[in-house]
């Protein structure tokens, strides 16, 4: 089983907005091989790269109509392997994104099952319709609507827990099982080093796919998220990749460090790591667009929970931005101190024990978009949000939620340089997606050669992460009531880290847990040392004992 990811950092690449090599709008391998250099720099160990396989992009990439290809848009299978002998030699890893809870309905498979062609007819999760043309159960679908459609051609309904172009694969068809398999084995015979799981926990469905008679947010969640057959179905996935050296980090929304143990943690190791989402919440509820004001609390809580709970049991995954999230400045920092607030966000989840993945755009402070009108935000997930929104809060308050907690402001094209297009395409071409219009004071360019760019700052604290006290140090928090500062320390052998993090814009004091008369300042997000905290200031001291 690899370990290698334990003192590693990944750099996570949403294709279509990285960088466009060819100039057509969209982001490509062409233009993340001219970047290899940027992300090499940036002190990250390895690449995460969302969806690259041909999609017909009812959920950009999540909806996968052949897991053998690479998209036209982002260039050739010749290319991706190019790329990887590439990152591979520089020394770097690469994951690939495994999408197997679901395909796209164009998938050749899901063709065929709806014309009952064998072997495919049970490749998907169909059920007649019940009296009166009514759905198989009441579960809902995370992204539109009822998670049940009516195909004419086959004459039954097909469950689809997200998007209706994405129907569900019946993973207790072990033929399915087969051909998971072999995807695995595929990607892993080209050389690839790991795979990032979607939305994984969602596999296995509940016997009989009950009611769900709660009626919670999202009817049926429970009947499908850790269900029964997932650990087996997982169990046998891995037998796959134990015959490389492979990494698997598992999408798990939902997922505690208890329920965790059961699937990373010692024995029942069927996954390396998770991508949780309890952090996640700590200004919405459950799902980003539920909008409710930031609460520090609900961020530590969950962060120190996880670093308590994985100890020598199990391993972290650290994350604060990906493609499913807003900017995460715009959300638990502040647009007004954003050099500030970044540095601090950055530092605070950084110095954590687990490995670590940096969203592209995060580490040069990109923030949210603000546009004038929804059908400017283009996901089936915001217009579908929106209209569920729209009639219990009105159409104002419907639209700040969703431009507020909407993915798309994460999916933004990268923001290069202060030229036309923010250098992500060339001048004159129209990007797929607006470039936010504040890259003149926000781009890679500025921030290269400015030490006291946010760029710079992670650079310093992703190579600081190869200090043996990051992987190996213990984890103690203070003060865990307040409701302003963060503040935690990690020690191994005599030496001793102590991070103190303000979110608020008003001045704190705050009470030294111990003596730092001895201590040095690493890192900082303001010159020198004041009483009273500034805001969104941080400060990372170092103590070392006498030996
Ligand atoms: C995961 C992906 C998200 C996608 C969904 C359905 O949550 O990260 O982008 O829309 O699964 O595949
Ligand atoms: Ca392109």
């Amino acid at each position: 089983m690899a370990e290698w990811y334990k003192d590693m950092s990944f750099y996570h690449i949403w294709p279509r907005s990285f960088k466009d090599g060819n100039g057509d709008g969209i982001g490509d391998l062409a233009g993340v091989m001219e970047k290899l250099d940027y992300i090499q720099r940036l002190g990250v160990d390895g690449i995460w790269f969302s969806p690259l396989y041909p999609s017909p992009n009812a959920d950009y990439g999540y909806d996968v109509a052949d897991y053998r290809d690479i998209h036209p848009d982002f260039g050739t299978l010749a290319e991706f392997r190019a790329l990887l002998d590439e990152v591979h030699r520089r020394g770097m890893k690469l994951l690939m994104d495994l999408v197997v809870n679901h395909t796209s309905d164009e998938h050749p498979w899901f063709q065929a099952s709806r014309r009952r062609q064998e072997p495919y007819t049970d490749y998907y999760i169909w059920r007649p319709a019940g009296k009166r043309g009514k759905h198989p159960n009441n579960w809902d679908s995370l992204f539109e609507g009822k998670a049940w459609e009516w195909d004419e051609l086959r004459g039954e309904y097909y469950l689809h827990l997200f998007a209706k172009k994405q129907p569900d694969l019946n993973m207790d068809n072990p033929a399915v099982r087969k051909e998971v398999e072999n995807i695995l084995r595929f990607w892993l015979e080209k050389g690839v080093d790991g795979f990032r799981e979607d939305v994984i926990t969602f596999i296995s469905k509940t016997d009989g796919l009950p009611d769900d008679r709660l009626m919670p947010a999202v009817r049926g969640l429970r009947f499908y998220s850790n269900g029964p057959r997932l650990h087996a179905y997982l169990k046998q996935f891995r037998a796959v990749t134990d015959g490389y050296d492979c990494m698997t980090v598992g999408e798990a929304p939902r997922m505690t460090p208890r329920k965790a143990l059961a699937f990373i943690g010692g024995k029942n190791r069927v996954l390396d790591l998770f991508i949780h989402f309890e952090h996640m919440a700590a200004d919405c509820f459950m799902v980003d667009y539920l909008r409710r004001p930031f609460s520090l609390r609900k961020l530590k809580g969950p962060l120190s929970r996880w670093q308590r709970g994985l100890r020598d049991k199990g391993w972290n995954v650290l994350y604060l931005e990906n493609h499913d999230h807003p900017r995460v400045i715009s959300r638990y920092g502040s647009e007004k101190y954003r050099v500030e607030s970044g540095k601090m966000l950055a530092a605070m989840y950084l110095l954590l024990q687990g490995t670590a993945f940096v969203y592209q755009g995060q580490e040069l402070g990109m923030t949210n978009l603000h546009l004038p009108a929804i059908e400017d935000y283009p996901d089936v997930s915001a217009r579908h949000n929106y209209l569920r929104l729209k009639a219990f809060l009105g159409e104002k308050r419907a639209a700040r939620w969703i431009k507020e907690g909407t993915r798309v402001n994460a999916r933004t094209p990268v923001q290069w340089t202060e030229g036309e297009n923010a250098g992500f395409c060339p001048p004159g071409v129209e990007p797929w997606l607006t470039v936010n219009p504040n890259y003149r004071e926000i781009n890679a360019a500025d921030q290269e050669n400015d030490p006291d760019s946010l760029l710079n700052f992670y650079r310093s604290l992703l190579r600081f992460r190869k200090e043996p006290v990051i992987r190996y140090g213990s984890f103690i928090e203070y003060c865990p009531e307040d409701r302003q500062l963060y503040v935690y320390d990690r020690a191994y052998r005599g030496e001793r880290i102590l991070v103190v993090c303000s979110f608020t814009e008003q001045q704190v004091t705050f009470r030294e847990p111990y003596s730092l008369k001895d201590a040095e300042k690493l890192f900082g997000n303001y010159p020198g040392l004041t009483g009273a905290l500034r805001p969104y200031e941080v400060r990372v001291y170092r103590l070392r004992k006498e030996q």
